[in-house]
């Protein structure tokens, strides 16, 4: 015997809680975002704040290959605005708090990138 009663409610919650991932997931890029320091004083990044979250690793390599293969300088975003192409005076610039932005949502992700060797971080925060 079983008490059927319970199995439906049962089973609904389990196919719920197999596919949180899955809605948690909708409308973001598939990692987690935990609590970050953003740029105080600036409402915007250089492109929407999605498309950062999901590209902004492609959009450094890019960076890097206009500089170092092209001698391209200046970033043009999809509204038109210009941008100095810098990892270090114009992404930090605004993101000063490298310890609380790019660092925090990297240890979050096991992701570690190995740009600051060369690359000159903000002082003060490390
Ligand atoms: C071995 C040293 C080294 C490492 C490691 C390195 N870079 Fe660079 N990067 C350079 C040099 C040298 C330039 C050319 C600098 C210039 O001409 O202004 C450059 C230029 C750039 C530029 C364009 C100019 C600028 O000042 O921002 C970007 C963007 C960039 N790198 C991103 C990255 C990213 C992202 C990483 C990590 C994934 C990284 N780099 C790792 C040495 C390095
Ligand atoms: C003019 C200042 C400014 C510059 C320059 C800038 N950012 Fe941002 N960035 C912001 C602001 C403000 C936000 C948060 C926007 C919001 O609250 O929606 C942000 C958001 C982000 C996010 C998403 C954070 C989240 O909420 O998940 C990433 C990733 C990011 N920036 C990376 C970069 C990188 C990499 C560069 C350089 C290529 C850069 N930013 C340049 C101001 C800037
Ligand atoms: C909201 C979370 C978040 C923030 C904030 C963030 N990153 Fe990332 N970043 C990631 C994730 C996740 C990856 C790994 C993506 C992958 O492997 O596809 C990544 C990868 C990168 C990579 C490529 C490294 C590699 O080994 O592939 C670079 C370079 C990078 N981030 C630079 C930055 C810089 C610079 C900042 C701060 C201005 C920053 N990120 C802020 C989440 C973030």
């Amino acid at each position: 015997m079983y008490n059927g009663k319970y199995i439906i409610p049962g089973l609904v919650i389990f196919a719920i809680l197999l596919t949180v991932p899955f809605w948690y997931n909708l409308g973001s890029p598939g990692y987690a975002t935990p609590e970050l320091k953003l740029p105080a004083g600036e409402k915007n990044c250089i492109e929407s704040t999605e498309w950062m979250k999901a590209e902004h690793m492609q959009l450094l390599n890019i960076w890097r290959d206009n500089v170092v293969r092209m001698g391209n300088r200046v970033y043009t975003a999809s509204n038109g605005k210009k941008w100095d192409i810098s990892l270090q005076n114009t992404c930090m610039k605004c993101h000063t708090n490298k310890a609380e932005f790019c660092d925090k949502c990297h240890d979050t992700n096991s992701v570690d990138p190995y740009c600051w060797t060369c690359h000159v971080a903000p002082r003060g925060n490390e």
